[in-house]
C-alpha cells in the first residue's frame, strides 16, 4: 500500500512537471512533529530518528507518510503513547488522515481548526480531557470522526458545535462515551452524506428531532442516556441496518410501519418506556437481534421471525408466543390504544382476567363478565374504539369528565345489555349513532354536538346521523365540462383502508454502499464519473467511483486510502480491485450507442443498453447532442440532483453520469422488462404474455411506494410531474420502479401550491395543472389515478384514434365507473375476471377515481393509495408468498460532491436551477421556451 500510494505520488508529481526529487520536509511540519516528540512521556516509542530532519524521507520516519514534502498521515495506534498533543497541532495544514486511536494521550485537545484536508481523525480510546469549542471549525473535508471513550470536559459536559456543519462529507462520526450533552444536535439529521451515528452512553436528553425522518443513517445508537419522547420518526430511515435506542426513556408506540426498516439487523429498545401492542410488522422482521425487555407491552407476544429475540418484564397478557389474549382483554387494550396508554391503567391492566385481576375502573359481576366500564374524570384523552362493542355484556359506560375526541363508534350500538353511557364533559363529535332508546346516553357539555345536549336517547331526533357506510362525494371533475350537469352531489364512495396497517414482509437484500471519493486535486478537473457496482454481496466494495479527465485517471476506495493512476479509456481493474470504466467504455458497451441497444426515450435523450465486461447490465441515458439546450442541461441536472438524494426500492437507482465535452450521460441500473407501457398497450406487438390483475395490483402498489416516498422526503418534498406507464419501469420479477426523474421540482412547504410552467404529459395532467400551472403533490396523485385507470383499462390516458367521447380516458373512465355494468365492459379484456377479482377491480376502480378528483384537495394523499392497495396485495397472496419480492440492489449515493465537481468542471453555475443544499422551497426557474411541445390550451 506504501509502495502504491509512492508510485501515485511521483506519477502526480511527473504530472505537475515537479522535480521528481523528492524536496526536504517542510520545515514547519517537522517542528511540529518534533513538539509532538517531546510532549510524550514515551516519545522514544516512535522510533522516529535523534536529530533527523525529514521525515518525508526517504525514507519516511515510521508512523508518518507525507504527499511531496507535506506530512499527510501519522498512524500511530494503540502505541501505548502517553502524554499531550501540542496546541499547534493544527499548523500540520496538510494533514489527511490522523489515527492516535487506543494510546493514554491526554491533556487538552489541540484545535483542529482549519484542518481542511483532513479526512479521518481516529482519536478514540485515550484520555483527552477537554475539547476547545473551535475544534470543528473549517473540517471541510472530514468524513470519519471518531471520540469515543475520552473524559473531555468532564464536569459540564459539552455540546456539538454548529461548525460540524460545515463537514458535508461525513459519514462516521462516533462520540460514545464522551460527556457529550444536550439534545440530539437538529443538524446532524440534515447531513445527507452522515452513515454512521454512535453518539451511546452520554448525556443526551430531549427526542429524537424531527428531521431525522428520512435520513440515510445505517447505524444509529443513541442508548444508554436520557432521552425522551417518541421513536415514530426511526420508523422512516429506511437504510437503517442497526438501531440502539436502549437505556432511554423514550415512550409511545412503536411505529406500526417499522417494518419498513427492511434493511434493519439488529434493534434494541430495551428499558425504555414503550407502550403498547407489538405491531405485526416488527414480528415479521427478519432481525437477527430484538431486544424489547423492560417496557410496557401489552397484549398478546407476536411469534416473532427474528433469530434472537427477548421480551422479559413486560406486561403481556399471556407467556407463550403466538397464544391469544382473551377477547375481553384485546378490546380493552384497543380502548387504551384509542387513548395512548394513559400509564395509571398500563400499570393495571395485567394478565388475561380483568374481573380477576380487578383492573382499574373495570367493573364485572358474580360470573366474571364485564358489567362497568368506570373512568370518570380520569385525564382520558384521545378516541372511542370500537373494540368495546364486542364486550357485550357491559351495561354501564362512565367517561364523563375526560378530554375523549372524536365520535362515538357505531357499532357501540350493538351493545345488547348497555343502559348507560355517560360521555359527558368530553370533546365528542358527531355523528352520533343511534342508540335503541333503553339507553340512556350523556352527553352535555360536549361542544361540537351543537346547543342541543340530549340527556336522553337520541333516537328518533335529529341527532341521528347518517351510519358511517354513507360518505360524501365530489362530482367527477369532468361532469360540468363535459356534460354541464348540475352540481347535483353524486354518492360517491371513499375507500376506507381496510386493514389497520399493511403488514410488509419484504425481506430486501440489504446492500449498503459506500461511496468515497478521492478528493479533487485542483490541477485535475474531472469530467467524467462513472460509479459501478463490482460485486453486489460485498457490501463494503460494492460501489466504485471514478474520477477522471483527458488523459489520467485515478481511482480510490475508501478501505485503503490509497490511489492508482491507470490508463485512460480501458474498463480494467485497478490495484485495488475495482472497476474502472471511462465513457469510451460507455461508448463500447452500447455499440457506440447503436439503434440496436436503444430501450426507449426519456425526459431528455435516447436510454440504451449496456453489458459491462463482468456481464453486469447497465442503463445508459445520453443527452442527444441536438438538444444540449438549456432545457436538457436543466434536466440533465435536476435527475442528478433527485437521484442524489432519493433512494428507494421503488425509484430506478442512479449509477453514475459522464460529463465529457459534449456528452451528457447518466447511468443506471438496468430493469429487464422494461417499462410498463410495453406490457400494457403493445404487448401483442411485442408478443408479450399480458400483465396478470396481479401483477397490475403489484406495479400499482410499488409505483404507490416510490411516489409516497419522493412526497415524504424528510426536508424536501418532490413532485414527478410526469408520472406515466413509460417512466415505470419493470424488473424481471415484474416489480416496478419509477424512473425519469427530469421534471421533478421541490415542493414547497406544505400544500402551497406552486405556479409553474406546464410540462409533463398530456394525459396524464391534473386539471389544476393543465389549466393554471399549479403544482402539488396531488399533481402526481392525479396522474396515478390516470396511471390505475390505464392498468384497469389497458387502454392510453389519452388516444385520438379512438371514438371521441372515450379519447380522454378520465372523463370516460368516469362515466364508466358509475355503474358495476359498464365498468366491467371497460375492464382490459385480456384480464381473466374471477370472482375474487371483481372486488379489487371495484375498490382499485374507486381509487382511480378519488385520485382523479377535480379538486386537489379531494385527491387523497399517496399514503391513502398505499394503504388501499397494500391490503388488496396482501389479501391476494398468502404472506410467504410476499417475501421475495423486494430483493434488489439499492445504491447510495450522496453524489452532492458529484454534482459540484460537474458545475466546477463545466466551468458554469448552474446553481440557480436546483441548488443542492438549500433548494428547500424554491422553485426553480425553467427557462423560457420548456413548455413548448405542450399547449396549455388544450388543457382543459
Ligand atoms: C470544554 O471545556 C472548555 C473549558 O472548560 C471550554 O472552553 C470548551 O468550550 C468546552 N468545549 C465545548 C465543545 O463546549
Ligand atoms: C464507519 O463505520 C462503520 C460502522 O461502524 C465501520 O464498519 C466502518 O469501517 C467505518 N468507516 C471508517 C472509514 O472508519
Ligand atoms: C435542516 O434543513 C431544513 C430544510 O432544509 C432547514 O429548514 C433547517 O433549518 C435545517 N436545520 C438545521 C439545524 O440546519
Ligand atoms: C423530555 O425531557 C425533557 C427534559 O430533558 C422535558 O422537558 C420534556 O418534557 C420531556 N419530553 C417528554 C415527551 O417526555
Ligand atoms: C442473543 O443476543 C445477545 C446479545 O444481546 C447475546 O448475548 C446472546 O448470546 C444471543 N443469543 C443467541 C442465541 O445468539
Ligand atoms: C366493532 O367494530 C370493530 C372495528 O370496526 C370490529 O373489530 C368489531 O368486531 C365490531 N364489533 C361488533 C360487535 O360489531
Amino acid at each position: 500500500m506504501e509502495a502504491n500510494t509512492q508510485i501515485t505520488i511521483s506519477i502526480i508529481l511527473l504530472l505537475f512537471g515537479f522535480s521528481l526529487v523528492y524536496s526536504v520536509t517542510d520545515p514547519n511540519d517537522l517542528s511540529i512533529l518534533n513538539d509532538f516528540k517531546k510532549g510524550l512521556e514515551n516519545g522514544e516509542l516512535l522510533n522516529w530518528p535523534e536529530n533527523g530532519d525529514d521525515p518525508c524521507g526517504p525514507p519516511s520516519w515510521p508512523h508518518v507518510f507525507c504527499t511531496g514534502n507535506r506530512v499527510s498521515q501519522i498512524q500511530v495506534r494503540g502505541l501505548g503513547l502517553k502524554g499531550p498533543l501540542p496546541q499547534n497541532f493544527n499548523k500540520l495544514s496538510m494533514l489527511q488522515n490522523l489515527g492516535l486511536q487506543q494510546n493514554h494521550f491526554n491533556g487538552k485537545l489541540p484545535s483542529f481548526s482549519g484542518l481542511s484536508e483532513l479526512k479521518y481523525a481516529y482519536l478514540d480510546y485515550n484520555n483527552f480531557d477537554t475539547i476547545p469549542s473551535d475544534f470543528f471549525k473549517g473540517l471541510v473535508n472530514l468524513e470519519v470522526l471518531a471520540l469515543d471513550n475520552n473524559p473531555l470536559n468532564a464536569t459540564t459536559g459539552w455540546f456539538l458545535p454548529n461548525d460540524l456543519k460545515g463537514s458535508a462529507q461525513l459519514k462516521n462520526l462516533t462520540l460514545v462515551s464522551c460527556n457529550l450533552g444536550g439534545s440530539l444536535p437538529e443538524f446532524l439529521g440534515n447531513m445527507s452524506s452522515l452513515e454512521v451515528l454512535k453518539l451511546s452512553l452520554n448525556r443526551l436528553s430531549g427526542g429524537i428531532p424531527e428531521n431525522f425522518r428520512g435520513s440515510l443513517l445505517r447505524i444509529l445508537w443513541l442508548n444508554g442516556q436520557g432521552m425522551n419522547g417518541s421513536i415514530d420518526v426511526v420508523s422512516s430511515m429506511e437504510s437503517l441496518t442497526s438501531l440502539w435506542l436502549h437505556g432511554n426513556h423514550f415512550s409511545g408506540k412503536i411505529p406500526y410501519n417499522i417494518g419498513d426498516l427492511v434493511s434493519l439487523k439488529d434493534l434494541n429498545l430495551n428499558s425504555n418506556d414503550l407502550v403498547g401492542l407489538i405491531p405485526n410488522s416488527l414480528s415479521n422482521m427478519g432481525l437477527d437481534h430484538l431486544d424489547l425487555n423492560n417496557n410496557h407491552f401489552m397484549g398478546p407476544i407476536p411469534k416473532f421471525k427474528a433469530v434472537n429475540v427477548t421480551y422479559e418484564s413486560n406486561p403481556f397478557c399471556v407467556s407463550k408466543p403466538g397464544d391469544l389474549c382473551a377477547s375481553n382483554v384485546m378490546a380493552l387494550l384497543e380502548f387504551l390504544d384509542g387513548l395512548s396508554y394513559p400509564s395509571r391503567l398500563v400499570g393495571s391492566w395485567l394478565g388475561n382476567n380483568p374481573c380477576q385481576e380487578s383492573w382499574l375502573g373495570v367493573g364485572c359481576d358474580v360470573n366474571g363478565k364485564i358489567i362497568t366500564l368506570n373512568l370518570p374524570n380520569s385525564k382520558l384523552s384521545g378516541t372511542l374504539s370500537p373494540s368495546i362493542a364486542d364486550i357485550d355484556s357491559l351495561t354501564y359506560i362512565y367517561l364523563q369528565s375526560n378530554n375523549i375526541s372524536g365520535p362515538i363508534p357505531s357499532n357501540w350500538t350493538s351493545l345488547k345489555s348497555l343502559t348507560l353511557l355517560d360521555l359527558s364533559k368530553n370533546d365528542i363529535s358527531p355523528p352520533l349513532p343511534r342508540f335503541s332508546s333503553s339507553v340512556k346516553v350523556v352527553l352535555e357539555g360536549n361542544s361540537l354536538l351543537n346547543s342541543n345536549p340530549s340527556k336522553d336517547s337520541p333516537s328518533g331526533d335529529d341527532h341521528s346521523a347518517p351510519s358511517q357506510e354513507s360518505r360524501f362525494s365530489p362530482t367527477s371533475p369532468y361532469e360540468s365540462i363535459v356534460e354541464k350537469s348540475s352540481n347535483k352531489s353524486k354518492l360517491f364512495v371513499i375507500i376506507a383502508p381496510i386493514a389497520t396497517f399493511a403488514i410488509l414482509v419484504c425481506l430486501v437484500v440489504p446492500l449498503s454502499v459506500y461511496l468515497c471519493k478521492k478528493r479533487k486535486d485542483e490541477h485535475f478537473a474531472p469530467s467524467s464519473i462513472v460509479i459501478h457496482p463490482r460485486d453486489p454481496s460485498d457490501s463494503e466494495n460494492a460501489v466504485k467511483i471514478v474520477v477522471a479527465n483527458g488523459t489520467n485517471r485515478s481511482a480510490t476506495s475508501m478501505n485503503t486510502f490509497d490511489s492508482a493512476s491507470v490508463n485512460s479509456s480501458e474498463s480494467h481493474v485497478n490495484e485495488s480491485g475495482n472497476l474502472v470504466i471511462s465513457v469510451q467504455v460507455l461508448r463500447n458497451v452500447t455499440n457506440n450507442f447503436s439503434s440496436e441497444n436503444e430501450l426507449g426515450r426519456g425526459g431528455f435523450g435516447v436510454v440504451y443498453k449496456g453489458e459491462l465486461d463482468d456481464g453486469t447490465n447497465i442503463a445508459v441515458k445520453r443527452m442527444e447532442s441536438s438538444v444540449v439546450s438549456n432545457k436538457a442541461l436543466d434536466e440533465f441536472q435536476s435527475e442528478i440532483a433527485v437521484l442524489s438524494k432519493v433512494r428507494h426500492r421503488h425509484l430506478v437507482s442512479l449509477l453514475g453520469y459522464s460529463v465529457e465535452g459534449n456528452e451528457r450521460i447518466l447511468v443506471y441500473e438496468y430493469m429487464p422488462q422494461g417499462a410498463l407501457s410495453k406490457h400494457l398497450f403493445h404487448w401483442k406487438k411485442f408478443q408479450l404474455e399480458p400483465l396478470s390483475w396481479k401483477r397490475r395490483l403489484n406495479i400499482a402498489l410499488d409505483v404507490a411506494r416510490g411516489i409516497e416516498y419522493l412526497h415524504n422526503l424528510a426536508h424536501q418534498s418532490f413532485i414527478h410531474r410526469d408520472l406515466k406507464p413509460s417512466n415505470i419501469l419493470l424488473s424481471d420479477d415484474f416489480r416496478a420502479k419509477v424512473s425519469d426523474f427530469g421534471l421533478v421540482k421541490l415542493a414547497p412547504d406544505g400544500e402551497k401550491s406552486v405556479v409553474t410552467r406546464l410540462a409533463g404529459t398530456f394525459g396524464y395532467l391534473a386539471p389544476e395543472y393543465a389549466v393554471m400551472g399549479k403544482i402539488t403533490t396531488k399533481t402526481d396523485v392525479f396522474s396515478f389515478g390516470v396511471v390505475l385507470m390505464e392498468l384497469l383499462t389497458g387502454m392510453m390516458a389519452l388516444d385520438e384514434d379512438r371514438p371521441e367521447e372515450s379519447q380522454y380516458l378520465v372523463s370516460w373512465f368516469w362515466r364508466v365507473k358509475s355503474s358495476k355494468d359498464t365498468l366491467m365492459a371497460a375492464i382490459d379484456p385480456s384480464l381473466d375476471i374471477k370472482q375474487e377479482t371483481n372486488e379489487s377491480i371495484s375498490i382499485i376502480s374507486e381509487l382511480a377515481g378519488h385520485c382523479t378528483a377535480r379538486e386537489p384537495s379531494q385527491r387523497p394523499d399517496m399514503g391513502h393509495a398505499v394503504n388501499v392497495l397494500a391490503s388488496l396485495v396482501e389479501k391476494w397472496k398468502p404472506l410467504d408468498d410476499v417475501t421475495e419480492e423486494y430483493s434488489g440492489i439499492d445504491y447510495s449515493l450522496p453524489l452532492n460532491q458529484m454534482v459540484k465537481d460537474w458545475q466546477e468542471a463545466e466551468g458554469k453555475d448552474l446553481s440557480c436551477n436546483m441548488d443542492l443544499e438549500d433548494s428547500k422551497g424554491s422553485i426553480p426557474a425553467r427557462p423560457a421556451g420548456f413548455a413548448e411541445s405542450f399547449d396549455s390550451g388544450d388543457g382543459r
